[in-house]
Order: C-alpha cells, then structure tokens, then sequence
C-alpha cells in the first residue's frame, strides 16, 4: 500500500539533478567529501542562506535552498545533525521519516557522509526503512485520488554511500522488517467487512510463500480441543472464528521455540455488553496484536533468522446476536479452568486465555510474549507513547524494555500479583473476566497470567500504541504497526546472544 520510493545505492559523485540532500553540524559545515562534492560555492552558499534563514544545524531542523546558485540541481536541502550528543543519540529510522517528508520530486539524492561521524551499513540501512514506513498510506478504498497524490509513486531515492555493497545487504534485512511493518499497518487499516476472522486467517496463510508452516483451526477443531472461551466469543457471529498457527524452523531441530500471540478479535462492539456508539469504528483495530504477530512472522522468515519461532492468534468477531453470550454465562477453557462472563465487551482475554494454554501446552515454548489491545485502561495509566508490559519474568522484561529503548517501540513495566489476583475471584467460577475499573488493565493480566502456566512469559498491551497514537515521522497514518519492529528486534537480540 505504501506509495514506496525505489531506493538505490550508489557510489560518491557528482549529483546532477532532482533534490540533494545533505547533513551539518551545529558549525553549519558539512563533511568533507560533501563540501567536496558540492564545491566550495556551494558550501559558502549554506552559509549565507543558514545566516539569512535563522538556521543553526539543530538535530532535525531542516533548510531548503531553492536552485541553489552554482549547482544544477533543483534544490538543496541541508538537514541538522545538531552538536555531538544529539548525534550520538540519533534515531536514524526517524531521521529516514524526516527525509521522506522534505523530498517531493521523482528524484532526490541523499549523501551520506556525515560531519564527524562515521557512516554504518545498518545506519544507512534505518534511514532507509525510516523513508519507506513514512511513505506508507492507506488508500486502497479512495477512489479519487487526490491530485497531489498524482506522481507521488514511482519517485526514485538515491543514496549516495561510499561502499555501496556492504549497504545493499544491510537493507535487504530491513526490507523483510519494513514489509512486515507494513503487513500489519494493512490488516488493521483494513474495514472489518473485508477483513472477518476467515479472510485474516488467509493473511496468515499466505506466509506459506516464505517457508512458514502454516495451520488454520475452525470452530470444529477448537471445539475438539475445548477452546470454550474463545468460542464463547465467536459464539455471537455468523462469521466463525479461527485459530492461525504460524511456524518458522529456522533454528536446530530440537531447540524450542520462542512463541508470540495476538489477541484478533477482527471487530469488537463489546457483544451483548454493547459499547456506546462513538468512535466504535475504531474496533476495527482490535485484531492490533494478530497483525503484529504476521508481521513479524514476516520479518523473521524473509531474514531468514536462525530461530525457531511460533506465532499464533486468536481470531473471532465479538457481535451481539440471539446467539451471542450473555453476563452471566460460565464457560470452560480449554486448560480445564471456568470463567464467568461478567462483561461480553472483556472478550480479548477470553480469547488469549485459550491460545496462551494451547501455545505452552502444544509447544513448551523457552518464553512466550502476547500483544493485544486489551485495555481502554492502559491508556488512563500511559497515554499513547508506552505499552503496557506485564510479566512473570524479570529477564524477559527488562530484554523487552531494551529492544524498545533501541526501536522507539517503547514499554513500561506494569504490576501483577497476587492483589491483582485475587479481584477476579468469581462467585460461581474459577475467575470472572472483569473486575470493574480500578486497575483494569492488571486485573485483565492477572487473568492472562492463570494460563501461562510456568512459562516466562509476558503481555503487552498495546490498546493506545497500536493505532491513532501520536504522530512521528514514520507513522503518519492510523494503524502504527507497532511491535513488528520491537520484537524483531527482541528475536535477533536472542539469538545473537546465545550464538556468542
Ligand atoms: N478492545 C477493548 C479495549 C480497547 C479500548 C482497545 C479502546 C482499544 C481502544 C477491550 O476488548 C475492551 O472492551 N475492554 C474493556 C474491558 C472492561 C469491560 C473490563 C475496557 O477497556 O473498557
Ligand atoms: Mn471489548
Ligand atoms: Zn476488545
């Protein structure tokens, strides 16, 4: 869906024509093979124009000179690198989303040679993700393209590098994570009549391309394997539900695997539990966690990592219907537990309470991470920027909370405990799924955490990150895709250590 730039790799020289693209310091000087390239006029010219404009090199402030004197291109755009410890901590990801942002035309040349400051293939290979997630728009269904859309695709972004086949490989392993970024944006931008439990099940299928085993559970197969609450969700639609399971045996052959679940539910009016009319489009995006998990196991398998990894998501519609079920209701897991219903429109938990106990019980996985849009509360507690990160496993988390400090996908740890524990206490039942406002969203983890069994695991609640979250230079869209970039990450941090 993205309106994707072709991005080459080429070696120093002479840029004749479209954007050119360079970087300064705060002492407005760019590096020498860039004052080179662009002649000594020229490098007098950013000096005058940054006089004239105010412009100080600040980390991320950029100046356009239009037909810059001297030079045959048609503009040159000077992006600041700010002083030293703005350059030490630069997101280059982001740094590509500012650059996606300033260039227009068909073609546009970025030199990559930066003032103090030495040029890594994997540097170059974030500023091009950066560039292609900012692109990213979602317009599948607009049928009148905007003018200004008109030419936007098919540009040409050149990067002009001293060693430019170190670099190409280095993107090849950000391509697969940039496609599975947008892999996931896609399914949850995706209207839920296109997108039920069955055509999301197909998504996954298609992994298969890239040697992901693939298997589809229906309801008679979840049925068998006594999935009550899962069940007891999809229970109220006419579209049945689906359990995806995703593997990629990358690794040893007898090395466990490493499992993530989503939480896909593909549309939640909060079933007999009705939610208010407004905004309730937005459940749309409820399947956030699910697509992350595709989009991952896209990442992983086009990198081909040497990891055995499993996916799995839970996939139902939670509707209101003269089927659907009712507070009140008990129903019986497959780990043999029961569960009151309290509050159809607590659904994400009974969902993941089935595929969590599936998960550990088929594969006896090392650790096993869920996402899921699980709570309005997650958003009362953290606002958009953080996800909520509950675990069983001190290690686990703190990785998770390094990978996201690395990605800009970031978590904050959140409590569970036996206090927590003890609020789903039920009347009638084992637990009941909800237990009101206070602490909702460590209430609706604790009753994740009774089907987890000993595995480490943990949970993310991605309900404020996934989608309509604050705007950044990569993501200017509603679906964010966030996670496939964290925990892609978390993934090769593992392996790498353990391979060491
Ligand atoms: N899918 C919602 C949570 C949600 C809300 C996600 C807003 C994204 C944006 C979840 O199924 C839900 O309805 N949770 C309830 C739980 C309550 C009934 C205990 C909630 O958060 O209000
Ligand atoms: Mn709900
Ligand atoms: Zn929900």
């Amino acid at each position: 869906m993205a309106d994707s730039f072709k991005i080459d790799f080429q070696a120093h020289g002479k840029v004749e024509s479209g954007d050119l693209i360079v970087f300064v310091g705060e002492n407005l000087k760019p590096s020498a093979v860039v004052a080179k390239q662009l002649g000594p006029k020229a490098v007098d010219l950013i000096a005058k124009a940054a006089a004239a404009e105010g412009f100080k090199g600040k980390t991320k402030s950029v100046m356009s000179i239009v037909v810059p004197t001297g030079l045959s291109v048609d503009r040159l755009i000077v992006i600041g690198l700010g002083g030293e410890k703005d350059r030490n901590d630069t997101d280059f990801v982001q740094l590509g989303g500012l650059i996606a942002g300033k260039v227009n035309g068909k073609l546009a040349t970025v030199v990559l040679d930066l003032p103090e400051a030495r040029v890594t293939p994997e540097m170059v290979a974030d500023i091009a993700l950066g560039v292609q997630l900012r692109r990213y728009s979602f317009d599948r269904y607009k049928t009148r393209k905007k003018d200004e859309d008109n030419g936007k695709g098919g540009g040409r972004l050149v990067f002009s590098v001293a060693d430019p086949a170190s670099i190409k490989k280095a993107y090849k392993t950000r391509e697969g994570i940039q496609q599975g970024v947008i892999i996931a944006r896609d399914l949850v931008n995706e209207p839920p009549n296109v997108l039920g439990p069955q055509e999301f099940a197909a998504r996954a299928q298609a992994l298969t391309k890239l040697g992901v085993e693939v298997e589809i559970l229906d309801d008679k197969a979840m049925k068998k394997l006594g999935m009550g609450a899962l069940l007891g969700v999809a229970q109220g639609s006419v579209r049945g539900g689906r359990v995806a399971i995703m593997r990629w045996n990358g690794g040893k052959a007898n090395d466990k695997p490493i499992a993530f679940v989503g939480k896909g539910v593909v549309f939640d009016t909060g079933g007999i539990s009705i939610k208010p009319g407004a905004g309730m489009e937005d459940m749309k995006g409820d399947m956030a966690g699910a697509a992350c998990v595709v989009g991952l196991m896209h990442a992983v398998a086009s990198r081909k990592a040497k990891a055995n990894v499993v996916g799995a998501i839970g996939l139902v519609e939670n509707m209101p219907d003269g089927n659907a079920q009712r507070p009140g209701d008990i129903v019986t897991t497959m780990s043999g537990q029961t569960i009151e219903i309290i509050n159809t429109d607590a659904e994400g938990r009974l969902v993941l309470a089935d595929v969590l106990w599936y998960v550990q019980d088929r594969f006896k996985p090392k650790f096993m991470i869920d996402l899921a849009t699980l709570t309005g509360a997650i958003m009362v507690a953290l606002a958009q920027e953080y996800a909520g990160l509950f675990s069983n496993n001190d290690e686990l988390a703190e990785r998770l909370t390094v990978a996201g400090k690395a990605t800009g996908e970031r978590v904050w740890r959140m409590p569970l405990g036996p206090e927590f524990d003890k609020m789903i206490e039920s009347k009638f039942a084992d637990m009941k799924n909800s237990a009101g406002r206070f602490g909702g969203s460590s209430t609706a983890a604790a009753l994740l955490q009774r089907f987890v069994n000993d595995v480490p695991w943990a949970h993310l609640d991605i309900a404020g990150t996934a989608m309509g979250s604050p705007q950044n230079e990569i993501n200017k869209g509603w679906a964010s895709g966030w996670g496939v970039r964290l925990l892609d990450r978390l993934v090769h941090d593992h392996y790498e250590a353990r391979n060491s």
